[in-house]
């Protein structure tokens, strides 16, 4: 019976480092220390009060072949794209947008001043649906389902809990679970997920205890379980609410030939989306 609950396998604390234009963050997936955990490619946490380390912001730049999810904690991020959409994505509010065959967008902080905190995920596409019409998931808090579960609240974003609310957003490709756990009972929180879907779990704030061997997983880091039916959380310290995300997806067991803002299943697929991106074919 204990073996079909989730237990951390794996714990990283990430990589620091920049991309866009200056934007300090850290890496947790698509690193030396973790490549991928299939079918996320990449997993960045920015986050700072000082303006100098988010306000070069991300500006235009091309995605094809995968999803990018972004998050966002505190503060505001706007987006626009070649195709003419434009948005704010703001505090506990999503963007799952589908770059598929090609999307040139900018990502740039609403704000000059205060706290930025956000997370960016990609979610790989199949090979059937890199080259897929692009399309955006986009929803403000207030059209994310919220549920209390033993005490806990949920924001469900992906994934249908246990007591059967469903999150707004659908992707049939990986069957994506994305639940923003507020830790605030003191019984466990459990989810039951697919044996086989790869599950990770980034906490937000305070510290958590994972699984029956009830390992510990600290603030701002990132925790790879182990396959199984059944995930379960606590608190460590009842004192200190706890907040953070689960992600869990099916893995795609596909080739993965990845270089900057393109994924693909082949090089000579990466050489064409250079070669269409560098030649405005997107
Ligand atoms: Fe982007």
């Amino acid at each position: 019976m204990n073996n079909s609950i989730r237990e951390l396998a794996f714990v990283t604390s990430g990589q620091i480092g920049s991309d866009g234009d200056g934007v300090k963050l850290t890496r947790l997936i698509g690193t030396a220390d973790l490549d991928m955990i299939d079918p996320f490619l990449l997993f960045d946490s920015f986050e700072s009060d000082q303006a100098n380390d988010y306000i070069g912001g991300f500006p235009s730049h091309p995605h094809r072949g995968f999803e990018t999810v972004t998050y966002m904690i505190n503060g505001k991020v706007r987006h626009k794209d070649s195709m003419g959409n434009e948005g704010v994505i703001e505090p506990n509010g999503v963007q799952w947008m589908t770059a598929g065959k090609g999307v040139v967008h900018s990502e740039m902080p609403e704000q000059q001043h205060g706290l930025l905190r956000g997370l960016q995920l990609w979610v790989n596409l199949p090979k059937t649906h890199k080259m897929t019409e692009p399309a955006y998931q986009e929803f403000d808090e207030s059209k994310i389902s919220t549920e209390t579960t033993n005490g806990h609240t949920l924001n469900i974003v992906a994934g249908k809990t246990n007591l059967g609310t469903q999150g707004v957003i659908h992707n049939e490709h990986v069957q994506p679970t994305y639940l923003d756990v507020f830790l605030t009972g003191t019984e466990p929180f459990e989810q039951t997920l697919e044996e086989n879907h790869n599950a990770f779990i980034y906490v937000i704030s305070g510290e958590v205890s994972v699984g029956i061997n009830q390992a510990k997983l600290g603030e701002r880091q990132l925790g790879v379980l182990t396959k199984g039916k059944q995930v379960r959380v606590e608190v460590t310290n009842t004192n200190k609410d706890s907040r953070f995300l689960l992600v869990a997806a099916k893995p795609l067991n596909e080739p993965v030939a990845r270089s900057g803002p393109f994924v693909m299943n082949s090089h000579k697929e990466l050489r064409q989306a250079f070669d269409d991106f560098s030649n405005n074919r997107f």
